[in-house]
């Protein structure tokens, strides 16, 4: 799904919905031109999309190369193109903003302790997918910085979903703040990215995750 909002000075707010899916190729590049034609083109795109296989997670660890291949494709593949050719459009008006939504686990390896008593896991290629987005990031944040776009990547933690009990205590106190992000806790930091109060921050990885890759 992509969700357009104008956001001009004059605008009246309105948010236009679009249903489109972002792991075709040929759909991703009809959606960066529709969208870029329209109005005054993107300034902002923030990838939340978050394809996946159905297997996904069924066994944490014993990934098969068909499933492994799949996911880089989905999930790594299709953000990398996508931003590619959002950050080509916006480069010719010199301005933009591109922010990827990675994890913690693009950063640090997962903590398998906090899984134990749960049939909960984290999939072996979400590191490598997530790591690689981060750099990724920093790959467009360098060949299209002099062209007036920014690309930046958030580091989330582990999000408020009615995980079992087990999970939630463990995790809560493997992070500083002794609990699990709620979904609003990514919007400000969504925003100040997006916005001109971070107009010299490009290339980063921004964790949101309660201090859990601090200690
Ligand atoms: N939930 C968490 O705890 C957590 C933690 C860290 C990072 N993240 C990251 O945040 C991002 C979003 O995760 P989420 O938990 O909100 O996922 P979600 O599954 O709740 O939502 C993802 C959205 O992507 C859309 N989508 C799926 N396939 C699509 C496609 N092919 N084309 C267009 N849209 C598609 C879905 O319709 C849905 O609206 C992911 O990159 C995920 O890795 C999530």
């Amino acid at each position: 799904m992509v969700v357009g909002i104008d956001t001009r000075p004059d605008s009246t707010g309105d948010i236009e919905i679009v249903a489109r899916d972002v792991s075709d190729p040929a759909c991703s590049a009809d959606i960066v031109e529709e969208l870029d034609d329209k109005q005054d083109g993107i300034d902002i795109w923030v990838n939340a999309a978050y394809p996946r296989t159905v297997d996904w997670g069924v066994e944490p660890g014993r990934e098969s190369v068909d499933s492994w291949v799949q996911n880089v494709t989905l999930q790594l593949t299709a953000n990398c193109t996508l931003s590619t050719a959002i950050a080509t459009r916006m480069s010719k008006r010199e301005r933009g903003s591109i922010i990827n939504i990675a994890s913690i686990y693009g950063l640090v390896s997962p903590d398998f302790t906090i899984y134990e008593g749960t049939e909960m896991g984290v999939p072996a290629p979400y590191s490598a997918i997530k790591g690689g987005l981060i750099n990724h990031t920093r790959y467009l944040a360098g060949f299209f910085g002099s062209q007036g776009v920014r690309v930046n990547v958030l580091a989330p933690g582990g999000v408020e979903a009615g995980q079992p009990k087990e999970f939630v205590t463990a995790y809560c106190n493997r992070t500083a703040l002794k609990r699990l992000a709620k979904p609003e806790d990514l919007v400000g930091p969504v925003v100040f990215l997006a916005s001109d109060a971070s107009a010299y921050i490009s290339g980063i990885c921004l964790p949101v995750d309660g201090g859990w890759t601090a200690i």
